[in-house]
């Protein structure tokens, strides 16, 4: 039952230590230094809460995971501590949320993240419906250097939708929740798809068919989110799961009118079921 032989970089702080007097800055903080201001998503796997640290009066976004619903689940407990390792090696990038501390009670693990405080590119592009050329190529630029910077270190992000992507305080796009990334070297064929909640509109072809996948998976979806930005809808839609499933595998997108043939170009490319011809960053993007 006891998770914590942890022994990554990042050590889990227990908050049964007793309470100091006054503040040492130099101390690790505990999870008791937090506030909690207010609920900001619940996600999957557990909630993610604004949270202000008592001492510094800063501002984190902390995503609390139950130890128990880890338990219960295996895959869970695997995907958190797959999360905060990637978080932690995933170094400075301004397109990916910072992860602070790692931080646990006997119930919760705690991630204690960047406040990123302009909400979901999900929620954006719901209230506009869709987006300009121009916007959509503003935010598809940002993801594809997240990808490449998550590329380069061999993490494959394997979640890319509207929902992970986040707006800060000037606009621009940062990615987040690691839960579902993965390190490249640890890849399997497993169909992970079928084992989330929510929605496999933006997952590739080869990831449905319980086949090998890396990076490719990624720029595939990036496709399905780029049509969802210029469109309102992604290319692939569906009453339920398996309609989805099955237009992903079979049918090509259809394109309404008033897309371009620049950007058509580059959906086929991005959207291509064969894995090979797909385009990636390093693949002619240059051309775009
Ligand atoms: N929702 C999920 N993660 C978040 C974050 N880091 N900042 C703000 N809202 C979030």
């Amino acid at each position: 039952e006891e998770n914590d032989q942890e022994t990554g970089e990042l050590k889990f702080n227990d908050i049964e230590e007793e309470e100091e007097e006054g503040y040492d800055k130099d101390r690790p903080p505990k999870i008791s230094d937090f506030k909690p201001i207010k609920v900001l998503g619940q996600g999957a796997y557990g909630k993610v809460v604004l949270v202000q640290n008592k001492n510094t009066g800063l501002l984190f976004a902390q995503k609390e995971l139950k130890k128990a619903s880890i338990i219960v689940d295996g895959k869970t407990a695997e995907r958190t501590k797959s999360e905060r390792d990637i978080l932690a090696s995933v170094t400075e990038h301004q397109n990916i949320v910072k992860l602070f501390y790692a931080l646990h009670d006997s119930r919760k693990l705690y991630l204690i993240l960047e406040y990123i405080p302009g909400g979901e590119l999900f929620q954006y592009l719901a209230k506009e419906k869709f987006l300009s050329e121009r916007s959509a190529s503003f935010y598809v630029a940002q993801m594809a250097l997240a990808l490449k910077h998550l590329h380069g270190l061999g993490i494959v992000y394997r979640d890319l939708k509207p929902e992970n992507c986040l707006l800060d305080k000037d606009g621009y796009l940062v990615l987040t929740d690691f839960g579902l990334a993965k390190q490249s070297t640890t890849q399997d064929s497993e169909n992970w798809c079928n084992s989330i909640i929510g929605t496999p509109e933006y997952c590739s072809p080869e990831v449905l068919r319980g086949e090998d996948y890396g990076t490719k998976t990624d720029w595939w979806s990036l496709g399905c989110v780029m049509y969802d930005m210029l469109t309102g809808a992604p290319p692939f839609t569906g009453n339920n799961h398996k309609d989805i499933i099955d237009k992903i595998l079979k049918k090509k997108p259809k394109y309404p009118n008033y897309i371009t043939s620049d950007a058509k170009g580059l959906l086929n490319k991005l959207i291509n079921k064969n894995v090979n011809k797909r385009f990636d960053v390093d693949n002619q993007w240059q051309n775009y």
